[in-house]
């Protein structure tokens, strides 16, 4: 979800007013996820790198996201949407985790949609930590290190609960910039790109269906013929 401060600078408000707005399409897009029938749905919306930001900036993102739980998360529920949080969440202000954990319990029956927030996330520190449990395992005798699989690796990952462990099938960026940066970094092995040129505030459901269709007119063939 990039774009939200250029969107806000441009138009002459303070950067948090983007995301202010940007949180307003999380909002929709998470409803229509759901409607259209999309199984998995993660959003970027901290990076590890993100910390480099002003006090005062990160403090508004930490509010928007407190008051998108408590506002969304009855109508989460209903909707059978269940949340999951990848990133190092110990990281995050104490009021916010709280929130978070609060959250992930009221919505973990759902199963009609997994819905993740990629917080304080970086694909490289995920990959890393994925190797520790494996090389712990293997110390223990409780795995065969000549006979580890990507499955068993894929097991160690954040995304270990999601559909086809995560795999990702459509990557999209917003706001024109043709970056991965650190996003699900092993996930994204054979995910199809879009990179719109709108800001992450004018990503409305019609922009969705856009990156939706291009998504369904690609041929996929994972490397086959
Ligand atoms: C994306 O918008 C939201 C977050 C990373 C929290 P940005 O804040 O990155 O907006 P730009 O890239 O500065 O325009
Ligand atoms: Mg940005």
């Amino acid at each position: 979800m990039d774009g939200n401060g250029r969107w806000a600078t441009a138009r002459g408000y303070p950067r948090f007013y983007g995301h202010i707005r940007g949180a307003a399409r999380v909002k929709e897009i998470v409803r229509f996820s759901r409607e259209t029938g999309i199984k998995a749905l993660t959003l970027y919306a901290f990076s590890t790198e993100n910390w480099k930001r002003p006090e005062e900036e990160l403090s508004v993102l930490w509010k928007i996201l407190k008051k998108y739980l408590k506002r969304e998360v009855h109508e989460l529920k209903k909707q059978g949407i269940r949340l999951h949080v990848i990133g190092e969440i110990d990281r995050l202000p104490k009021d916010a985790g709280a929130e978070l954990k609060a959250a992930i319990e009221t919505l973990s029956a759902g199963r009609e949609m997994n819905l993740t927030f990629a917080l304080s996330y970086g694909g490289r520190a995920e990959i890393v930590e994925a190797a520790r449990l494996i090389a712990k395992d293997a110390v223990k005798g409780r795995i065969d290190p000549a006979r580890i699989t990507e499955a068993d690796f894929a097991a160690k990952l954040f995304t270990a609960e999601l559909p086809d462990h995560g795999d990702v099938d459509l990557l999209i960026r917003t706001s024109g910039e043709m970056r991965v940066s650190n996003f699900l970094l092993w996930q994204c092995s054979y995910a199809e790109f879009d990179f719109p040129e709108v800001q992450w505030p004018e990503f409305t459901v019609e922009e969705f269906r856009k990156s939706l269709g291009l998504f369904s007119s690609r041929k996929r063939r994972f490397g086959g013929v």
